[in-house]
């Protein structure tokens, strides 16, 4: 059996609207992923999925619960603390890419190298080429964000976010924003890097086709596990 790389344990979020109301998003979850899994998360618009993701990232933390990120609980961690581990471990790419406009494509995805300091500068470079060779723009290494396609700039950020080996790859649903055949194109490179590097992913997705490719499928509604399903077999929840 693989490593749990992931796991929570009776994770419950509340939101506090006001002082005294309430609202329960994630009622109680728990769940393992483990080393190599490629994990969609699928259900309703408001089912919680971005919020779970938030958790699994260390993006949000529960109100009740614990999660542990590679054996490490990553709950009692500070904001500094979780910093860190974010850059290190935590590989997140949201709908929006949320590049950074002003500087090309090499130079975003060199930028969580260069805060990490693990490599020097020009090593760094290399390596950013060679993350953009992976995802197929090994022509655009000094196009800004605006002189690339959607399906581009969401390649450069799930560059980005593999810059430092990430423990994880996260994706919200990472493709909502492109046409079909660059959203096809998307989840063909993260299908690779997960058969070819064993890289583990968790995808929230609106795509049925897709959800029913990844390994293992979550549907969540209202903020409870309502199938969980390995292989097209479905395993009660
Ligand atoms: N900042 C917030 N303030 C108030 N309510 C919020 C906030 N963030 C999330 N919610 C509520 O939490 C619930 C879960 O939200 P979440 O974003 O996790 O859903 P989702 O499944 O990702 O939905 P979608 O598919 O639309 O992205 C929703 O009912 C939403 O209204
Ligand atoms: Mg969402």
């Amino acid at each position: 059996m693989a490593e749990s790389i992931l796991r929570l344990e009776g994770v419950r979020r509340e939101l506090e609207l006001s002082r005294d109301v309430r609202q329960t998003i994630i009622p109680n979850l728990s769940l393992d992923i483990f080393e190599g899994e490629f994990v969609a998360i699928t259900g309703p618009s408001g089912s919680g999925k971005s919020t779970l993701l938030y958790i699994m990232g260390g993006l949000d933390k529960p109100t009740f619960g614990k999660v542990w990120l590679d054996g490490q609980e990553i709950t009692g961690l500070d904001e500094a603390e979780m910093t860190i581990i974010r850059n290190q471990k935590i590989g997140f790419i949201y709908q929006f890419h949320f590049l950074l406009p002003e500087f090309s494509a090499v130079d975003n995805v060199m930028m969580p190298m260069l805060i990490r300091r693990k490599y020097g500068k020009k090593e760094i470079r290399e390596r950013a080429m060679q993350l953009l060779d992976m995802v197929g723009l090994d022509n655009k290494y000094t196009n800004k964000p605006s002189q690339l396609s959607g399906g581009q700039q969401q390649r450069v950020a799930i560059a980005r976010a593999l810059a430092n080996e990430p423990t994880v790859l996260l994706g919200d649903e990472p493709t909502g924003n492109l046409d079909s055949r660059s959203a096809n194109n998307v989840y063909e490179l993260f299908a690779r890097l997960n058969r070819e590097l064993n890289q583990t992913v968790i995808v929230v997705t609106h795509d049925e086709e897709f959800a029913n490719r990844a390994g293992r499928r979550i549907h969540l509604v209202d903020g409870k596990i309502e199938s969980d399903s390995q292989n097209g077999k479905a395993a009660s929840a």
